[in-house]
């Protein structure tokens, strides 16, 4: 049995090291390129590929991986709104994700963005390198002073619901499905207007469907609390880049932290020297913001997070490999 990987980074090697060892019966091979047309031949001969990046999973590279009789895909990570499931089905190809790697990293990154807006650090710190040690005018507000509304409530949500609470926020809900415990605590509101209406701060841990894309929009905005702050750590497409400069604008919204941006692969995973060489002008124009943290795309990016990445996704292709059902797998035909 061969395992194929793609975008294999050096920080993953030790713990694909440690998959190695505890699967001898595997052959794995790795590039550090992602899948693409370019890049899909050097899987020839394996069974599997195991990848993650978060540009499209293009067809012409399936279509290469299928010409190659190579039909078991895993990715490292959650969401597989990269991939056309029309694709998959053509091909007859099957897809595993590891929803569940390490929820704690992504919900500590989007409590972390909510206290740095609270407390102004951004501007403390632009202060403090000016040698300004004053206090004033950088007041912060608290956490236990904000209603905070989450939207999503998967595992990642939840997680950041149970550190907002321990921080002593009010947390409002919303999901379309139900989670029973935070049904029980009774923090699910009725509807997306009523969480805008009530939230202070608004956090977003939902995947990206056809539904929900751009759903933060100028009419969303409009709803929203004056001095809102938004927070992105899920997708970048789940808000209008241009409805978020225009609220910047007015000051509707007092500030946003995102690690996530609408056609984020212009910019994110490439070093530009300053933020001033920024080739993408709305991008450009966020991250001038003294009230917008950006972070690229690395909520995610933690010691147990990598580890389980790796494990999972290859433990769940050699179960495709070996004919198996993993409890990972987003799409089969059959
Ligand atoms: C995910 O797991 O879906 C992420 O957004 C993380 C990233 C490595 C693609």
């Amino acid at each position: 049995m061969k395992i194929f990987a793609y975008g294999i980074r050096d920080d993953e090697e030790p713990s694909l090291r440690n998959w190695k060892k505890a699967n001898p019966d595997v052959e794995v091979d790795h590039t550090d390129q992602t899948l693409t047309p370019a890049t899909a031949k050097l899987a020839a001969g394996s069974d599997g590929i195991v990848t993650l990046q978060t540009t499209p999973y293009d067809r012409e590279s399936l279509q290469i991986l299928n010409d190659e009789g190579i039909k078991n895909i895993s990715i490292r990570n959650v969401g597989y709104d990269n991939f056309n499931f029309d694709d998959l089905a053509d091909f007859d190809m099957k897809l595993t994700n590891v929803p569940v790697y390490s929820p704690n990293a992504i919900a500590e990154h989007a409590v972390l963005m909510i206290g740095r807006l609270l407390r102004r650090i951004p501007e403390v710190d632009v202060k403090f390198d000016n040698g300004d040690f004053t206090w004033a005018p950088t007041v912060g507000k608290e956490y236990r002073e904000q209603t905070v509304g989450v939207i999503g409530t998967g595992h990642i949500g939840r997680v950041a619901i149970q550190m907002l609470q321990g921080m002593g926020s009010k947390v409002i809900a919303y999901d379309v499905f139900h989670n029973e415990d935070i049904e029980k605590q009774g923090l699910y509101v009725d509807s997306l207007e009523e969480l805008y209406k009530e939230a202070d701060v608004i956090t977003l841990h939902v995947p990206l469907t056809s539904d929900n894309a751009y759903m933060i929009d100028e009419k969303a905005i409009s709803q929203m609390k004056d001095g809102v702050y938004i927070i992105n750590c899920a997708r970048g497409e789940l808000i209008s880049t241009d409805a978020l400069i225009a609220g910047l604008d007015s000051g509707k919204i007092a500030g946003a932290g995102l690690d996530v941006l609408d056609h984020e692969n212009n910019v994110f995973g490439k070093k530009w020297g300053s933020i001033d060489n920024l080739p993408d002008p709305k991008i450009k124009n966020l991250a001038e913001r003294i009230n917008v943290i950006m972070t690229p795309h690395n909520a995610f990016y933690t010691e147990t997070a990598i580890r389980n990445m790796i494990e999972i996704s290859f433990n769940s292709n050699k179960d495709l490999i070996e004919g198996k059902i993993p409890d990972t797998l987003v799409y089969s035909k059959k």
